[in-house]
């Protein structure tokens, strides 16, 4: 079921376009409706490069993920099996036996790691309980694994007000900022903000952490950090968003995301 939200939210290259149908056009009608369609046209060569650098992305995490935890898991597992095979055609039984508890300790290490993986490509609860629960229930987590981090949060809206499109990503910018900030900021404290304007939908995750030296363009952004400033990046951009990021070194660093809402 669609929500109000999603046919407000801004579609890539369907920005309203209220003078096609005008019959007649003034030479500045014309000019308008020139850079509305052209603005389309970026805004959606934007969103489908940004989409593919994130699929890019999220492939190569995969991979890794695949490769070294799966892989791993399976190797071993794969090796205590032989052993096994080895023990039970010498009839050295407890040898076996040893070896197959072994392998079902690695067996469920590695569903749990599927379990892991799956929840990192699309958390399920997403669907089930919805965005401002499932952030609830990850702050809660987070705050348990991280007592010593002053986790605030305020939501200010509805799930109702949230696109359906958008709360799967919204949910992976929250779980990266944050993420972000145990590994590299050393704060005391970081707030994450979620709300909205008439016009607008808002997502901040600010924390008073070490800061660093962030430049803005997009070749820093892509060449010079590491896959999770830009997968966020990547995020705002192919769903209609603006992505900002100001980090003082020293001071701290604040990531905030600007959704525009199309006015009926
Ligand atoms: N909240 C923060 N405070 C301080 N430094 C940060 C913060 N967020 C990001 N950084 C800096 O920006 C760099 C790039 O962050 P990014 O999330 O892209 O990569 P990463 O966390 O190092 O690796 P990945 O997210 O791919 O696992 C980090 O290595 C860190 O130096
Ligand atoms: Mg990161």
């Amino acid at each position: 079921m669609s929500t109000v939200l999603d046919s407000l939210l801004p579609r890539p290259g369907s920005a309203p376009d209220r003078l096609a149908d005008a019959p007649c056009l003034t030479p500045a009608a014309k000019r308008q409706r020139g850079a509305q369609q052209r603005q389309a046209k970026a805004q959606s060569l934007l969103s489908s490069t940004a989409l593919l650098r994130m699929q890019e992305t999220e492939r190569k995490r995969i991979a890794t993920d695949l490769h070294d935890s799966i892989g791993q898991s399976l190797s071993a597992l794969s090796c205590v099996i032989n052993k096994g095979l080895v023990g039970i055609s010498q009839g050295r039984t407890q040898v076996a036996g040893e070896m197959l508890g072994w392998a079902a300790v690695q067996v469920k290490a590695a569903i749990l790691e599927i379990q892991r993986i799956a929840m990192d490509l699309r958390p399920a609860i997403l669907d089930d309980i919805g965005l401002i629960a499932t952030l609830t229930w990850f702050f809660r987590e987070y705050r348990t694994l991280h007592p010593d981090l002053a986790l605030l949060s305020e939501i200010g809206l509805e799930e109702a007000e949230v696109a359906r499109s958008l709360r799967s990503h919204i949910f992976r910018i929250v779980q990266e900022a944050l993420n972000n900030v145990i590994k590299h900021a050393h704060a005391s404290e970081v707030l994450v903000r979620l709300w909205r304007t008439k016009r607008e939908l808002h997502l901040e995750v600010a924390d008073n952490g070490s800061g660093f030296e962030f430049r803005h363009d997009e070749l820093a952004l892509t060449d010079g950090y590491a896959l999770g400033l830009s997968g966020m990046r990547d995020r705002a951009e192919i769903t209609g968003g603006c992505f900002r990021i100001v980090s003082v070194p020293g001071k701290g660093t604040r990531i905030c995301v600007v959704w525009p809402l199309l006015l009926p």
